[in-house]
C-alpha cells in the first residue's frame, strides 16, 4: 500500500482544484496482492492480512477498476471462492471492480472475475447530460518460467491466450461503450499487438516492471502508456473529447508522489491501521515458532556461522566501543520506531545474516539485530573460536553498496561514510568486488 495517503490525497485535490469539471476514472493496471507462498498454494496469515487490506482500501479510496495480473491469482483464489462469497463482497465491494478476460478458474469452486466492468461518467462540458459509457478490460500474461516455458496454471486459475479472449469480448463491449480502456500486464510488444489486433481499443494502460517515464506509444487507434512500476509515480492519462464525443487527443504524464505532497489523513489513518495489524500478525507468526521450536532456535543459534557482535567485543572492546555509537548499532530501533521489524523487505539490511543462516527474528534471535561486526567482516564463528587465522578484511565500498544503495541511500559516498565509522588501525582495501 506504499504511498496510498499520497495518492488519495492527491487524487481529491484534483478533483477540488477541477471542481469536479473533469470526470476522474482510477485504474490499476495490475498485481496489487502480495504472492510470497510459503509452502505449496497456501498464502501466509500475514499476507492473507495484508491483502485483505489492500482489497480494503482500494475499495475505500476511489479506484474503479483494477486488472488482474498473475501474481493476484493465489489471493483472488480466496476472493472468488462460490462458498461466501455474497458476504464478501458486500464487505468489500471492490472484488466486483477486479477485471481480466483471460483468466478462467480450473474447478467450479470458484467463479470467474468479470471480463471488464463499464463506468458512466457525465461530461461536464459537452451537451448537457452527455454521458460516454467507458469499458475497463483486463489482461494478464502468464507466469513466464523462462524465455520459453509459460506456467499457464497457477493460484488455481487457467491463464488463457491473450488475443483469443480480447477477439472475444472486445466486440461485446464495444456495443455496450463509448470508449474502451485495456489495462494489460504484458510486456510492450504484447500491448502494442493488442493495439494493432485489436481496433476497438481507445486506451491500454500497460504495466510491467517498467522503471523508466516514457511518452506514450500510438498503435492502431490506441494510445499506449505505461505504469511505472514502483507507487513512486502516479500516471495521469487525460482524454480531451470533441463536442460530438470523439476522442481529440490523449495527453500523459507522471506525478511523482514525493514529500511535496501531503498525506491523506483518512487514508495514512488506513495505512497505519493496516500496518499494525499486519505488525502483530507477523509476531503472531514468529511467537509460534519460537513456542514450537525455542530449543530448535537455540540449535540453529549454535550452528550459525554467525556469532553476534557481543562475542567479538569480548576481545576487541575498542572497536565495539565505537561501533556501539554509530547508528548501525541502532539500526533495529529505527525498524521498530516505524513498526516494521517484523517486515522482511526492511529488515535484511537492518541486521546480521539474514537468510544466510543468522537473524531470523526478533524475538528467536535477538543477537543477530542491527548491522552488526559481521555484515561488514563476515561470518565470524571459526575466527572467534581459532583468532590466529586471518579474518575478515573488508573491501570497499562494495561491503557498503549491499545496503548503501539507492533507493534506501542515494547519497551514499565511502569517503564521506566511512570517517564516521572509522574502527581499528588498517585503512580498507578498495574494491568494487566484495571479498
Ligand atoms: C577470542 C578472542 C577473539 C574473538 C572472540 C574475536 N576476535 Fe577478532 N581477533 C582476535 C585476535 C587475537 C586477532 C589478531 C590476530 C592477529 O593479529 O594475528 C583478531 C583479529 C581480528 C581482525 C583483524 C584481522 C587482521 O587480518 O588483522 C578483525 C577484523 C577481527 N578480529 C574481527 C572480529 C570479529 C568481527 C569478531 C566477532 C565475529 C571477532 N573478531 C572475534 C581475537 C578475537
Ligand atoms: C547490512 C547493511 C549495511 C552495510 C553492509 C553497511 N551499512 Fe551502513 N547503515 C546501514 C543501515 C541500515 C544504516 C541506518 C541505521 C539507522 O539509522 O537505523 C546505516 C547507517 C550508516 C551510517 C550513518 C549514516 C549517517 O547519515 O549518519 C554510516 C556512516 C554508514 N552506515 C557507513 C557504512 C559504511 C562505510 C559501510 C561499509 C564499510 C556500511 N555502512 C555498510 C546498513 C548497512
Ligand atoms: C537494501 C538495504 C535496505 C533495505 C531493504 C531497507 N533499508 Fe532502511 N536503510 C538502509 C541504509 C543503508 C540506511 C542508511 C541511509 C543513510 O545513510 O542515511 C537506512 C536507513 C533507514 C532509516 C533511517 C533513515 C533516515 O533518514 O533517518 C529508516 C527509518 C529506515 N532505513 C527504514 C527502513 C524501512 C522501513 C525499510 C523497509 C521498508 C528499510 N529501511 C529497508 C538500508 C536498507
Ligand atoms: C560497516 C562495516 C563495519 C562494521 C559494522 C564493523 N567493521 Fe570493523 N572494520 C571495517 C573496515 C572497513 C575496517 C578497515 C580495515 C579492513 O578493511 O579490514 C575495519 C577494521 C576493523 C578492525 C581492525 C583490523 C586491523 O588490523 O586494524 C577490527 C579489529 C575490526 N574492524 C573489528 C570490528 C568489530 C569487533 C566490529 C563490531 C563491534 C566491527 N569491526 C564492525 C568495517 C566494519
Amino acid at each position: 500500500m506504499g504511498g496510498l495517503a499520497r495518492r488519495v490525497s492527491y487524487i481529491k485535490a484534483f478533483k477540488q482544484r477541477s471542481n469536479l469539471e473533469v470526470p476522474t476514472l482510477f485504474v490499476d493496471a495490475g498485481n496489487l496482492f502480495s504472492d510470497d507462498r510459503a509452502i505449496g498454494d497456501q498464502l501466509s496469515a500475514e499476507l492473507m492480512t495484508k491483502n485483505k487490506w489492500v482489497v480494503k482500501e482500494y475499495g475505500n479510496f476511489h479506484h474503479d477498476a483494477a486488472n488482474i495480473a498473475y501474481a493476484d491469482l493465489p489471493y483472488l483464489g480466496e476472493l472468488l471462492k462460490k462458498d461466501g462469497y455474497d458476504k464478501r463482497v458486500e464487505e468489500y465491494p471492490f472484488i466486483e471492480r477486479l477485471v481480466s478476460a483471460n483468466i478462467q478458474p480450473v474447478d467450479d469452486q470458484r467463479r470467474a472475475p468479470a471480463p471488464y466492468v463499464i463506468r458512466e461518467i457525465t461530461l461536464k462540458r459537452g451537451a448537457p447530460g452527455q454521458k460516454i459509457r467507458v469499458g475497463i478490460v483486463g489482461f494478464t500474461e502468464a507466469k513466464q518460467l523462462s524465455m520459453v516455458d509459460k506456467q499457464t496454471t497457477y493460484g488455481g486459475f487457467r491463464i488463457g491466450d491473450i488475443f483469443e479472449a480480447a477477439r472475444k469480448v472486445l466486440p461485446e463491449l464495444k456495443q455496450k461503450t463509448d470508449f474502451i480502456v485495456a489495462l494489460a500486464y504484458v510486456p510492450q510488444d504484447q500491448a502494442q499487438r493488442l493495439a494493432s489486433e485489436n481496433p476497438e481499443i481507445d486506451t491500454i494502460i500497460g504495466a510491467r516492471q517498467l522503471n523508466s517515464l516514457e511518452e506514450p506509444q500510438h498503435f492502431n487507434r490506441a494510445t499506449i502508456a505505461y505504469a511505472y512500476n514502483q507507487t513512486k509515480y502516479l500516471g495521469e492519462m487525460r482524454v480531451y473529447v470533441k463536442g460530438d464525443g470523439t476522442i481529440e487527443n490523449q495527453v500523459n504524464r507522471y506525478v511523482a508522489l514525493d514529500s511535496s505532497i501531503p498525506d491523506d489523513l483518512v487514508a495514512l489513518e488506513a495505512v497505519t491501521t493496516a500496518h499494525n495489524e499486519f505488525t502483530s500478525e507477523q509476531n503472531k507468526a514468529a511467537n509460534t515458532q519460537f513456542t514450537g521450536g525455542g530449543t530448535a532456535a537455540l540449535e540453529n543459534a549454535a550452528l550459525s556461522p554467525f556469532v553476534g557482535g557481543a562475542t567479538c567485543a569480548g576481545c576487541h572492546v575498542a572497536e565495539e566501543q565505537i561501533w556501539s555509537k554509530t547508528r548501525h548499532a541502532h539500526a533495529m530501533a529505527t525498524l521498530e520506531n516505524k513498526n516494521q521489524q517484523f517486515d522482511n523487505e526492511c529488515i535484511r539490511c537492518h541486521v546480521v545474516g539474514f537468510e544466510k543462516g543468522g537473524f531470523q527474528s526478533l524475538i528467536t534471535t535477538p543477537q543477530f539485530a542491527n548491522v552488526q561486526c559481521e555484515n561488514c567482516h563476515g561470518p565470524g564463528r571459526e575466527h572467534a573460536s581459532n583468532p590466529g587465522k586471518p579474518y575478515g578484511q573488508v573491501r570497499t565500498p562494495a561491503a557498503c553498496v549491499q545496503c548503501h544503495a539507492p533507493p534506501n541511500d542515494p547519497d551514499f559516498d565511502f569517503a564521506i561514510y566511512w570517517p564516521k565509522i572509522r574502527h581499528g588501525s588498517k585503512e580498507p582495501i578498495a574494491s568494487a568486488k566484495a571479498p
